[in-house]
């Protein structure tokens, strides 16, 4: 074996709960997917109905050779209302991270994937000055009733998304979306206007991201007062940020805007969860689209495993905070592709290991494949596919071969 990991390294498969659970009814993507002229492109419907199926795929995980399992917590059904938390729900977690533990995989769990209980949204969701003491509330409440079996937690995923995602479509996109007729429909939909109607994606205002990172600061406070022994952290989206010709100075600003300041937000947590896909060239003016000729993943982003290597040394290098890779993958049909676009990234993983970078733990997105978002179900990030009628699971040969070098601790 030419490249191996040290036996405490974790390897893990991540998920989310709204992309793979099925009838999330209570949330705001829900809600987006079914209002007319908004660009989700279909409803998550059953999605991998993984709420019902959760213990065949921990054990599928097991088998294959996973010692993680990254998922995360739908709050709409634990708090479907401000004042109600569901027993039940809280109950249907703790059943998952005992499932988790039976089979001997280390969950890790994130709070916030992405989806956020229609109350919250409607009521000035992640601009709202209440909304980090509600999430604090929501997370010192599940810390209670299961934080004993939940080793490393992950606050909210991707806390910079929306600053991301509004550096990438252009800030007057994300404006003129929130001004749009189907924006506004939605909004009348979960009895709100829409100055008022905040998913997480669209607080990219200077208030929005203030509000996301103290929701994470009070939340890690709320946990580790109930439970001072989890682990707890926080994930960005860690493109690669590289200039191009003349870009310099623009990339450096991107940098500082989309990654530093939360980095250095984060000095005092646990951990630092990396999360990163491609690169993102930058010129004096802006965005590069890629080189013609590169080759592109199902998602339009440039195949560039090399990213994962330059974005854990600089967030190691931003927080001195071990690394945790919550998230790396590729969308793509060509299961052979994604093996070798694994195999360039893990390469980057063993050289910062070898060079005295901490990182912890590596885990693939996505274990199924599963609700892609605004982009639905046709992009394939899974290790594992799923059969959209019959949902049968069948693992691809990039899930065997991942299993394996997992088992040999090495490739
Ligand atoms: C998100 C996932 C998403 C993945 C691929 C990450 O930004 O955390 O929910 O599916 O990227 O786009």
């Amino acid at each position: 074996m030419e490249t191996t990991f040290p036996y405490h390294f974790l390897w893990g498969v991540a998920t989310s709960a709204h992309q793979v659970e099925g009838y999330n009814f209570h949330n705001d993507s829900w809600l987006l997917e079914h209002t007319p002229g908004s660009p989700w492109c279909e409803s998550s419907g059953d999605a991998c109905d993984h709420y019902s199926r959760y213990r065949e795929d921990i054990a599928l995980f097991s088998t294959l050779g996973f010692g993680l399992y990254r998922f995360s917590l739908e709050w709409s059904r634990i708090q479907p209302e401000e004042n109600e938390f569901s027993e039940a729900m809280l109950n249907h977690y703790r059943d998952m991270l005992m499932a988790c533990h039976e089979h001997g995989i280390i969950p890790m769990v994130t709070f916030h994937h992405g989806t956020s209980p229609l109350w919250l949204v409607a009521s000035g969701g992640w601009e709202a000055k209440e909304a980090p003491a509600r999430f604090a509330r929501y997370c010192a409440r599940v810390a209670a009733h299961m934080g004993d079996l939940m080793p490393l937690i992950c606050t909210i995923n991707e806390a910079n998304g929306p600053a991301v995602g509004a550096a990438l479509s252009g800030k007057e996109a994300v404006r003129s979306a929130r001004r749009a007729p189907w924006y506004k429909a939605a909004a009348r939909r979960a009895g709100s206007t829409a100055g008022q109607f905040v998913p997480i994606d669209y607080a990219y205002t200077k208030r929005g991201r203030e509000t996301i990172l103290e929701a994470h600061r009070l939340g890690f406070d709320a946990i580790k007062q109930v439970r001072g022994e989890c682990s707890v952290g926080l994930t960005l989206a860690m493109e690669d940020i590289e200039a191009g010709p003349g870009g310099e100075k623009m990339a450096l600003r991107m940098r500082r805007e989309l990654q530093d300041v939360y980095l250095q937000a984060c000095r005092g947590d646990d951990f630092i969860g990396v999360q990163t896909y491609t690169r993102r060239r930058f010129d004096s003016t802006g965005i590069l689209e890629p080189e013609k000729g590169v080759q592109l993943t199902q998602m339009g982003w440039e195949d560039y495993p090399m990213a994962l290597e330059a974005t854990i040394r600089h967030a190691s290098n931003v927080t001195g905070k071990p690394v945790f890779v919550t998230e790396n993958g590729i969308a793509t049909a060509d299961d052979a592709q994604r093996i070798a676009y694994i195999k360039e990234a893990l390469l980057g993983v063993a050289a910062c290991l070898r060079d005295g970078v901490i990182v912890q733990g590596y885990t693939y997105w996505s274990g199924l494949d599963n609700f892609e978002w605004r982009a639905g179900y046709g992009p394939t990030f899974g290790l594992v596919a799923v059969d959209r009628k019959t949902q049968q699971r069948t693992v691809k040969p990039s899930g065997h071969w991942l299993g394996t070098v997992v088992r040999n601790g090495g490739f």
